[in-house]
């Protein structure tokens, strides 16, 4: 009887199940999909229903598509978006939709947390200012706005740990998706007395904190009924997808650093202390590795930047893709490949949602610089993949400024599946870039922690040495990120340049809608 691993990742998209073998075979995956709504601008919000039945319906597939009896899984793991807010009734009943970590309505609420508890009290105990992504101003914001339903509000999770309530019937979650609620003491692994009780919240509000490898609950009949998982099945704690992606991809030592194209774009250094940027600019959070913290730059939409480009502007490539049964993304990148580096000057901000890492500012806003008439989409389509280069290299310049070494850089994510961006990526950071052999994103790395939960590895570096195999790296062209280096001081200089046009045009935009 083989012995078999599932990942589950709670994604902004859709939801990933992988089952996995203990030599990182990966038997099978599936992904279900549901939207993102977006009620007012800067608003992002999701089912948690939607979630669930997408848990469901990828677990089913996985199983199936493997031929795997529930007796052959020995652990689950989670993984999830970062920083949803899930609001649940005195009876676990979903008190209104999910509010997302790109949601930007709260920019009050963090003001005023950061006014009630005290700013640097804030920092002492989260490592972090509050950030409107983050779940602590939802609530809040959810107090101010709805005070109806904030009065029935008994419990409030995270994402992923939504979906544990519904596998298990537990409320838990684990320290590295809590470190970014702002209601974790980060620096000690626990709840912060100081914050809970700041917002006006009391402990039984919130889940039990787990470490990510240690067992958390267990799947429930109900779940077992409709998922086909065997009833007792450990779960993890499991972790945020950053810090699941990390575990997936041996993330786990100081020294290697992990950039990631997503939705999002972070940039994600493993530390044994946690330190902290002095200006704020990184987050600091709890590691998915027990003893471990990592520093993280945040870029909202990296990949979503080239899905909105997509999906707005490209109907044509869209079209010819459906005709050659190939992928859109191909025919998009292929076409920004054939502009010339740089785009002929034409720049990008990716700050189509606002941004956090290094301008926490959510009414920045996306800009192309520099439009001539001999620019054409392939320039645009060009200009979107180097600005999001751009931004993670941000985050790449403020890790070397806290002095964090940083001997390999990790590649991973969707965008890091197009070789074309990978090279862009190796030639503005100036980098060398180690490609995955298994790359299934934190989903992996959810099923690695399953696995210790599961009694597999006695820990996650035992899990890692186990399934985690790197590719050659992609080393940086010396001309192409000489010619990027020339315009990156521009793309660094628009943001300063601009902000207070953001600011001003943000009030416009709220008052008309
Ligand atoms: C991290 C963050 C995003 C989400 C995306 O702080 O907000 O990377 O986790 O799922």
């Amino acid at each position: 009887m083989a012995e078999l691993l599932i990942g589950v990742d709670v994604g902004t998209t859709g939801t990933k199940a992988v089952l996995v073998d203990p030599s990182g075979r990966v038997a099978a995956r599936a992904t279900h999909e549901y939207p993102l709504h977006t009620p007012r601008p800067g608003w992002a919000e999701q089912d948690p229903h939607d979630w669930w039945r997408a848990t469901v319906a990828a677990i089913r597939d996985v199983l199936a598509a493997a031929g795997a009896s529930p007796e052959e899984v020995h652990g689950l793991g989670l993984s999830g978006q970062q920083h949803g807010s899930v609001f649940l009734d005195k009876d676990g009943k979903v008190l209104r939709e999910a509010l997302l970590w790109c949601d930007q309505r709260t920019a009050a609420q963090c003001d005023s947390i950061h006014q009630t508890v005290g700013f640097d009290k804030v920092v002492e105990e989260t490592l972090n200012p509050v950030l409107t992504g983050f779940q602590a101003p939802k609530i809040v914001w959810l107090s101010d706005n709805e005070p109806e339903v904030y009065e029935r509000l008994r419990m409030i999770l995270l994402p992923k740990d939504y979906v544990r309530y519904r596998l298990t019937g537990e409320f838990a979650t684990e320290v590295s998706d809590a470190a970014g609620t702002s209601l974790l003491n980060v620096g000690k692994r626990q709840w912060s007395e100081v914050m809970v009780r700041g917002l006006g919240l009391t402990m039984d509000m919130l889940p039990e904190v787990y470490e990510s490898p240690e067992a958390s609950a267990a799947i429930c009949e109900t779940a077992a009924r409709e998922t086909g998982l065997r009833v007792g099945m450990p779960i993890a704690g499991g972790g945020g997808d950053n810090a699941c992606s990390a575990v997936g991809n041996g993330v786990i030592e100081e020294g290697t650093v992990q950039v990631s194209v997503g939705t999002s774009g972070t940039v994600f250094a493993p530390m044994l202390e946690p330190k902290m940027d002095p200006k704020l600019r990184v987050h600091t959070f709890c590691h998915a590795v027990p003893g471990q913290w990592h520093a993280m730059g945040v870029m909202l939409m990296a990949g979503g930047s080239l899905r909105w480009f997509r999906d707005e502007l490209c109907a044509e490539e869209k079209a010819e893709a459906e005709r050659r049964g190939a992928d859109p993304y191909e025919i998009i990148t292929a076409k920004a490949a054939a502009a010339s580096i740089g785009s002929e000057g034409l720049i990008f901000l990716p700050y189509l949602t606002g941004e956090r890492t290094p301008h926490a500012d959510p009414n920045a806003r996306g800009v192309f610089m520099g439009i001539g008439l001999r620019h054409t989409k392939a320039h645009m389509a060009r200009a979107i993949m180097e600005g999001v280069c751009y931004g993670l290299r941000d985050s790449l310049e403020i890790l070397r400024e806290m002095d964090l070494p940083i001997e390999e850089v990790r590649n991973t994510g969707g965008g890091s599946r197009s070789k074309f961006w990978r090279q862009m990526q190796s030639d503005v950071f100036r980098t060398p870039l180690v490609a995955m052999e298994i790359d299934e994103g934190a989903a992996f790395g959810a099923a690695l922690l399953g696995g210790v939960a599961g009694g597999v590895w006695p820990d996650v570096p035992a899990a890692c040495a186990a399934t985690v195999r790197t590719e050659e790296p992609v080393k940086p062209n010396r001309k192409a990120s000489a010619i990027y280096n020339k315009y990156y001081p521009t793309y660094r200089g628009l943001y300063r340049s601009l902000n207070r046009h953001f600011a001003r045009v943000a009030g416009v935009v709220g008052k008309l809608t």
